[in-house]
């Protein structure tokens, strides 16, 4: 937070101070916070329910809090059903562009009736009620439909993002105990078909509770299907009982809607839950005040559904809200770096979401490819997924917003479901803060006592109130979601963010970053518990250690240290090995920048490894205390 940047101020203009919905944060989130159970139940009467809640709030088994505890309710049937009996019924849903030019554009009335025919489909195949469904997929329409079918039939679904490796699947179908997988022969990527089914091929091999695997026929490339295993969509789609109409389970508020598969700081990904109820009264209501939905507005969320920004804010809240989405397949700079401003010019989109990593990979071909559009349309802007360094917030908000739209710099995590530090339209916003906390939720910044932290001082961040769009558990694993978020801070009851933060003399909150062995690169999540091991599974490798450095693209890149085998020497070759067998162990967006051989790792005399001390000496930085380090 330098002294400036802190003091740089944008405020609203009257234009969009006149056109907001909410017109006031202080006094409304203090009221909020007050009482936070009439303000979440207030929110949740705009949504429609099969029977209403007993209880707002049921905290009697912490941390594994129940919102609207005895309500029954389906996601879709607020997403989807609902609408079809208003005039959204014939509002568009979703424009969707794939990379190769291609368009698709369904209203509400198609959406329902692919999600119907998916759904059925799902049925014919033995999927029932929670189950938990495998989709790894392209950003195609049949993305997003497969979802929905899943929770319509009251089955959860497990998106595994389409650049994961085929072992990172395997390794989710399995922990998942998913019977049926759905994917496509592949999507397109900078001009070439990613080939998804051959990863899907060699992942099954050793899934052994997996019995069906549905294709998506996306790019056309020549897939092996194998007998009584493999179905093509297409097939099913044509048969009578795809055209059927099938009931939307009545599900009870506290039953699994998804589960995300997320990286923590230690061992293997995490499967964060979430449920039908309370993430959909977060999501919606997020999603309409932060981005200050109108009716008409075209919304692009440009982030993969795959992630949990896609399934909140492509997904579950827009159509919530009734909103009209747009969904892009691509890479944004293909075939040439205008695409997304020709796309925003072509569609009128009103609001962009993204991530700095995206802003700033655009921002490096100059403002001339995006002055080529008329791209007046955008009306507010929103960042995610790490911090936004000022000079890439400056530039979206001159360039993209044209000096007009506001910023919402929105933090929250997989675990959070939705926003919790945020601006609204209205916020005074300074280059690089998130602002301030969302209605109805208590944030601060405490040392490791929980004492709160003088300002301008670092400390972690600490969500001190439950709010409704909170993760219920790690799948399968109640112990380590209670040690991952809520030991640290048992005594006051607080859920650790795991994130450095800063709050200014203002209340205005600046995240620094993980401050746990999650590294972001790109704006993705990796632990380094899951790097390491990937490194140490080449055959050359006998231990290694993995950190985050400052990069000026990706935010934050991977560099590992790592210590041969007797027998190897190192090499330019042997490091390019192993940094693609990390690609290949993990996905391509885990592929280690460097790899520097080392005799010897800096440890605790207990064994762990030090990695701020790697991390320090890296970047010449003092290493702060070492008093614990072995010789
Ligand atoms: O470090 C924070 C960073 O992303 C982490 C959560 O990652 P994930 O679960 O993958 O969810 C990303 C999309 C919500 C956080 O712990 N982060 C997220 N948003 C911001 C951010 N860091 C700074 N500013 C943000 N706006």
């Amino acid at each position: 937070m330098p002294e400036q940047e802190a003091q740089d101020l944008f405020f609203p203009s009257d234009e969009v101070k006149a056109y907001a919905t909410v017109k006031e944060y202080d006094k409304t989130y203090a009221q909020s916070i007050k009482d936070p159970l009439s303000f979440w139940a207030e929110q949740a009467e705009k949504l429609e329910w099969y029977q209403k809640w007993d209880k707002v709030l049921d905290d009697s088994d912490k941390p594994f809090f129940k919102w609207y505890a005895g309500g029954k309710i389906n996601i879709i049937h607020n997403a989807i059903d609902r609408h079809l009996k208003t005039p959204i019924r014939n509002k568009i849903a979703l424009i969707w562009e794939g990379e190769n030019g291609e368009s698709k554009v369904f209203s509400y009335h198609a959406l329902n009736r692919e999600v119907t025919a998916f759904a059925n489909i799902l049925k014919s195949m033995g999927v029932r009620k929670g189950d938990i469904v495998t989709i790894y997929m392209p950003q195609i329409p049949e993305q997003i439909f497969a979802m929905l079918a899943c929770a319509k039939i009251g089955a959860a679904h497990s998106v595994v993002y389409g650049g994961f490796s085929a072992e990172a699947l395997q390794e989710r179908i399995n922990d998942a105990h998913s019977r049926v997988l759905v994917t496509a022969d592949g999507g397109y990527r900078r001009g070439k078909p990613t080939g998804l089914k051959q990863i899907v091929n060699e992942a099954v091999e050793s899934c052994s509770t997996l019995e069906v695997v549905i294709t998506v026929k996306r790019t056309g490339e020549v897939v092996y299907m194998e007998n009584d295993r493999d179905y093509w969509f297409h097939d099913l789609r044509a048969l009578p009982i795809a055209n059927t109409p099938c009931p939307t389970e009545v599900m009870d508020a506290n039953d699994m809607l998804f589960l995300l598969y997320t990286s923590g700081s230690t061992g293997k990904p995490k499967g964060i839950v979430h449920k039908h109820g309370g993430y959909s009264v977060y999501t919606s209501t997020t999603h309409s005040m932060v981005f200050d939905l109108k009716p008409e507005d075209r919304y692009w969320c440009a982030a993969d559904p795959g992630w949990i920004t896609g399934h909140s804010y492509i997904v579950y809240g827009p159509l919530i809200n009734g909103a009209t989405l747009f969904l892009y397949e691509g890479a944004p700079n293909h075939p040439y770096p205008d695409r997304w401003w020709r796309m925003i010019d072509k569609y009128g989109i009103n609001i962009l979401y993204t991530s700095p990593t995206a802003i700033r990979g655009l921002m490096r071909y100059g403002e001339s490819w995006v002055n080529r559009h008329n791209i007046s349309s955008l009306r507010l802007l929103g960042s995610v997924g790490e911090p936004i360094n000022p000079e890439a917030w400056k530039w979206y908000y001159n360039v993209v917003g044209k000096g007009k739209a506001p910023i919402m710099d929105t933090w929250w995590q997989t675990e959070t479901g939705g926003h919790v530090i945020t601006p609204l339209p209205i916020t005074p916003l300074k280059p690089g803060s998130a602002t301030k906390p969302f209605f109805g939720v208590e944030v601060g910044v405490v040392d490791d006592q929980g004492n709160d932290v003088a300002p301008g001082e670092q400390g972690n961040l600490v969500i001190k109130t439950p709010w409704p769009g909170m993760a219920c558990c790690i799948h399968q694993d109640r112990q380590r979601f209670y040690e991952s978020y809520w030991k640290k801070y048992e005594q006051q009851g607080w859920y650790h963010a795991g994130d450095a933060a800063k709050v200014d003399n203002d209340g205005y909150f600046w995240i620094i970053g993980r401050s746990d062995d999650v590294i972001k690169v790109s704006g993705y999540r990796l632990g380094t518990a899951e790097i390491e091991s990937a490194v140490v599974s080449h055959p050359a490798v006998t231990e290694a250690a993995a950190i985050a450095l400052p990069h000026e693209l990706k935010g934050n890149a991977i560099y590992v240290y790592a210590i041969l085998r007797t027998g190897f020497t190192p090499s330019h070759e042997l490091e390019k090995e192993i940094k693609d067998h990390v690609a290949k162990m993990m996905g391509p967006i885990a592929k280690p920048e460097q790899i520097s051989f080392t005799e010897i790792l800096p440890k605790t005399r207990s064994g762990k490894i030090m990695r701020r001390v790697l991390k320090a000496r890296a970047q010449g930085l003092p290493e702060g205390d070492i008093s614990t380090l072995e010789e």
